[in-house]
């Protein structure tokens, strides 16, 4: 049997006073483990070490913290249970800058509680708030599969495709965004060969995609990041697709570090560089990439990856998790609602809507 067929990255287990499951990634691919996040505190530390990751997972994980966070408070009155959920609400913001993912989730729940707040009981709120989190999760499976479907009529049988970091299933409620064109192509007898960009510093491609891709039966080829240029080069590369973490109202997109390189070097060879996202990525209250906040880990993600040292005592080091590849080097975007193509403001507002 097909383990990626039974992996479900983020679940929820028993009614308004369950718990939430989550694969914990930081174990793969040498374990395969889940952990069971009981409050608002686990699921708020899963999210900063990247137990959970990738842009919707994380909304979706901090969809269900929101419920979490809210249990203690059960008993509560109206105006104290609100003022919990302000707090819930700005502390899991607070776990994770960059995903925009994470804040739109954020704020569906929040608009859903407020809704409620006049002719509903607590009890009441808390049952839709948990409803409101099933059904991000389970749009977010819906979007994945559509993405899918546009993305695979771009690929031809027999093409080279490269891939940064991990926009698979895991990263996603099923599937992948970017993932989910090289499933969807596979099953549609399109065989592709995806170069696996290891992306450092924490390995998303080695640890993550290569998994994903070897447990789905799709040809993969790991490479360091720094070897991209040399396959494009030597011709192995028709297509590059990545997934984003926030995609500004001009088509500016912010991805796992190293992504923009990868898009200028897509440039320089002729090659397609797309982005496949679903509408939850897109934040049309910026009008460009340099209003995107860029997160900075801790330097001993770079000077003991993995727990060994690999640079000298107190050297200095930068490290943003995150850049920004600019709209001109995007060939289109993919979304559930159908691919972007230019990208520009234009017609990413006649696609998803005028900003709200
Ligand atoms: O730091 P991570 O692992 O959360 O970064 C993830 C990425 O950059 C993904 O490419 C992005 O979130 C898209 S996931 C469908």
């Amino acid at each position: 049997m097909n383990t990626a067929d039974k992996v479900e990255t983020v679940r929820w287990v028993g009614d308004v006073d369950g718990q939430l499951v989550l694969i914990d990634q930081t174990l793969l691919p040498v374990e395969f483990r889940e952990i069971t996040c009981g409050t608002l505190e686990e699921v708020w530390e899963a999210i900063k070490v990247l137990r959970v990751r990738g842009a919707p997972a994380i909304g979706i994980a901090a969809a269900y913290g929101v419920c979490l966070g809210l249990q203690p408070y059960a008993a509560a009155d109206h105006d104290s249970f609100f003022d919990r959920l302000d707090e819930v609400v700005k502390y899991l913001g607070e776990s994770r800058p960059t995903a925009v993912n994470l804040f739109w989730a954020l704020r569906r729940m929040e608009k859903l509680a407020a809704s409620l707040r006049q002719s509903a009981s607590i009890r009441e709120i808390r049952l839709a708030l948990l409803d409101e989190a099933r059904t991000i999760h389970e749009e977010d499976r819906r979007m994945c599969h559509a993405i899918g479907r546009h993305g695979a009529d771009l690929l031809t049988h027999g093409q080279g495709v490269l891939t940064h970091c991990n926009a698979g299933g895991l990263a996603t409620a099923e599937y992948g965004t970017a993932l989910s064109v090289f499933f969807t192509a596979q099953d549609q007898g399109k065989q592709v060969h995806v170069f696996v960009d290891e992306t450092r510093p924490l390995l998303q491609g080695s640890r993550l995609t290569a998994w994903e891709l070897k447990q789905r039966g799709i040809t993969a080829t790991l490479i360091c990041d720094s070897m991209a240029a040399q396959v494009m080069r030597e011709g192995k590369v028709q297509a590059v697709i990545t997934g984003a973490d926030r995609i500004a109202a001009n088509g500016d997109s912010a991805n796992k570090i190293g992504t923009y390189s990868v898009a200028v070097l897509a440039r320089a060879h002729g090659i397609p560089f797309y982005i496949a996202a679903p509408s939850s990525t897109f934040d049309l209250s910026i009008a460009s990439g340099a209003e995107i906040p860029i997160e900075e880990r801790a330097s001993d993600e770079i000077t003991h990856g993995f727990g060994k040292p690999t640079a000298p005592e107190g050297v200095a080091v930068y490290n943003p998790a995150f850049d920004v590849t600019p709209a001109e080097l995007i060939k289109a975007i993919i979304t559930e609602r159908g691919v972007i193509d230019p990208v520009a403001t234009e017609t990413i507002a006649a696609c998803l809507g005028e900003p709200g």
